[in-house]
């Protein structure tokens, strides 16, 4: 399957995902990497790699014409699937509903909980014994499509949300290429298909 990862700065969740496509195993290639950011460092990394990059800054630019020109990126890439990798832009519901079952997540903490932003300090504040990773289908509604992995982390005595954002990145960067060859290999289910013939009647 084709993936095109979005990111928005190290892009250290591509780079894992781009390595694992090299195993001689692996059910994914990344053929675009794509970013709001131009100064972003991942894309210094997948052009290096020989990746297809693209970046088009959204400062000044409408959001859905900021998207519209990604999406076109991608488009022209042919990837089957969008992979967001710590891209820190909201997308619109409309081009949500053109990757229905075909565009995932990766987020910092255990969902349903600590939705949204400061996922690390909030789980800290609350007590709670651990925190960790997400990978999910995106839908409209922000961080609420269905959980298709999940790895907790222990959150240690001291701990600050420096130190428990660098245990759980390692974490993240186990899940995300596990659970994106998992899905894709699913490929024949019903949200694939439906979304690729919507696609190919568009
Ligand atoms: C990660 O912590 C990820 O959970 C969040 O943003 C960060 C991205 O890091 N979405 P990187 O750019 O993949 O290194």
């Amino acid at each position: 399957a084709r993936i095109a990862v979005l990111i928005s700065g190290t892009g250290s969740n591509m780079a894992a995902l781009l390595y694992a496509s090299r195993l001689s195993d692996a059910p994914f290639e990344i053929v675009l990497v794509a970013s709001n950011d131009p100064s972003a460092p991942g894309l210094a990394l997948a052009a290096a790699e020989g990746i297809a990059t693209f970046a088009l800054a959204h400062k000044g630019l409408p959001r859905a014409e900021h998207e519209a020109q990604m999406e076109a990126a991608i488009l022209a890439a042919d990837a089957d699937y969008i992979a967001l990798a710590g891209y820190m832009r909201v997308i619109t519901a409309e081009t949500v509903s053109h990757w229905s079952g075909r565009m995932l997540n990766i987020h910092p903490s255990l969902l349903p909980k600590y939705t949204g932003l400061d996922t690390h300090a909030r789980a800290i504040a609350a007590g709670d014994s651990h925190g960790g990773v997400s990978v999910h289908l995106v839908t409209e509604e922000l961080d609420a499509g269905e959980v298709l992995g999940q790895i907790a982390v222990a959150i240690q005595p001291g701990d600050t949300a420096d130190t428990l954002a660098r245990r759980v990145l390692f974490a993240e960067h186990q899940l995300y290429p596990r659970v994106l060859a998992d899905y894709v290999s699913r490929g024949n289910n019903p949200e694939h298909l439906l979304a690729r013939v919507r696609e190919l009647a568009l």
